[in-house]
């Protein structure tokens, strides 16, 4: 079990609860947590529950009510805190702390400590939905993402203002998961250059309509999201998704797959590893009208082509070159799932096919989990079972890892 000691700032916000959970959590995994606490946070939860989980003093302001030496006595402790402690985490983070740290106001114990900390800094937002896309909170999350922050973007779903929308303070555990997963991580792909392809690819069919499909990207943003945590620059060539991006790893945003061809083939020749999570369009419209399609009584028929094989192209592409790039492609099948794989593996020269199946509701598309099977050109077929995709992206990197050593593919 790790042996971390983390600061837990707590904002004023609805969520100010759950930190209590976090903070359980959190030495359950065996952290020592030193919780430090805003003023209006106070408001939400008294200082003594987290005091009575965490056995530790908490902090819940700068200068302390004492006689003038007591001030004094503590004048340094944000110092002290700040060096002390190996990650701060700030959960629920308030549209207010964002901005304050965004800025780099100290007017307050949070908010000094925050500037003298020198650690991971891991922000984990909480608010209404409005609060959240409002320009300004979106640009100072970006501030904040530029400094290196990883910060953990809220879920959709109802919030206690009545709404539903993006604002969730995630899961505790969740959280907490990523924090051990943090302060633990390995730096075995330190100077690597990765390329991910996410999400689907939008066709269009006239100027205002498209095909698309139900990826959610949350696979490949997973996937990019390990890589870059475990050292290596990520190039994540997306199509069009509702989740943000993970910290330090470098978007580049197509909308269609020819587009999504174009980009990778730029990227192709930096990257060591190629991983196509992408669920590109196998068809598009070759002659798109320049004008809205008018509604008529008549059936109306649609002409489609095939769209570019990104994957083929690129296993043709590494074999010519003898590049000794590993290309990793993922299979999202409803039927004879690990035969498909095996097909693709061997139709489009991967050296692994992460074969998953997308026929259940509760795995798959737009889902937070995922049951999967690897196929590799070493003739393994080794079953990743069921779990996060986060878990499993970090396992799909493992498997590949060892299947480059396995085929001399290093380069
Ligand atoms: C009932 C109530 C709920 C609030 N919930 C949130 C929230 O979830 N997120 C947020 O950013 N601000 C929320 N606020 C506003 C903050 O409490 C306010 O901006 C405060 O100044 C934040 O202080 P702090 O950032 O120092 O913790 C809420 C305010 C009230 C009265």
């Amino acid at each position: 079990m790790a042996s971390h000691s983390a600061i837990l700032g707590v904002g004023g916000g609805i969520a100010a609860y759950k930190a209590a959970e976090l903070a359980r959590e959190l030495m359950e995994r065996g952290f020592e947590i030193n919780v430090v606490m805003t003023a209006a946070a106070q408001e939400f939860v008294r200082p003594l529950t987290f005091a009575a989980l965490t056995g530790r003093k908490v902090v819940t302001e700068m200068f302390g009510a004492g006689s003038a030496e007591d001030v004094l006595a503590s004048s340094v402790e944000h110092i002290r805190v700040a060096q002390q402690n190996r990650v701060l985490v700030v959960a629920p983070a308030t549209a207010d702390l964002l901005a304050r740290f965004a800025h780099g106001l100290a007017n307050d114990f949070l908010t000094t400590l925050y500037l003298a900390f020198e650690g991971p800094v891991v922000l984990a937002p909480a608010m209404n939905t409005a609060m959240w896309r409002h320009p300004a909170t979106q640009e100072n999350v970006k501030t904040l993402a530029g400094r290196g922050h990883f910060i953990i973007p809220p879920d959709e779903g109802p919030l206690a203002c009545g709404t539903s929308g993006p604002g969730r303070l995630p899961e505790p555990a969740r959280i907490a998961a990523y924090l051990e997963r943090l302060v633990t991580r390995r730096h075995d792909l330190d100077g690597e250059t990765i390329l991910v392809t996410a999400g689907p690819t939008r066709e269009p069919l006239d100027p205002v309509r498209f095909i698309t499909n139900r990826s959610s990207g949350k696979m490949g943003y997973a996937m990019a999201e390990a890589a870059a945590q475990r050292g290596a620059k990520v190039v994540l060539v997306s199509g069009p998704v509702q989740i943000a991006a993970p910290e330090g790893v470098e978007v580049v945003p197509v909308q269609t797959a020819a587009e999504m061809r174009a980009a990778v083939l730029q990227h192709l020749p930096e990257c060591g590893m190629v991983i196509k999570t992408a669920a590109v369009a196998d068809y598009h419209l070759a002659q798109i009208p320049k004008q809205k399609v008018k509604k008529t009584a008549m059936r109306l028929s649609l002409e489609l082509d095939p769209t570019p094989d990104i994957l083929a192209e690129v296993g043709r592409e590494i074999e010519r070159l003898n590049s000794g790039q590993l290309l990793i492609g993922f299979a999202a099948e409803t039927e004879n799932v690990v035969a498909e794989a095996k097909r693709k593996l061997q139709a489009k020269k991967c050296d692994m096919v992460v074969a998953n199946n997308v026929a259940g509701d509760a795995t798959g598309f737009e889902v937070d989990e995922n049951e999967v099977t690897l196929v590799t050109r070493a003739k393994e077929t080794i079953e990743l079972g069921r779990a996060t995709k986060r878990v499993l992206a970090d396992k799909i990197l493992d498997e590949a890892l060892k299947l480059r050593l396995a085929l001399h593919k290093d380069r």
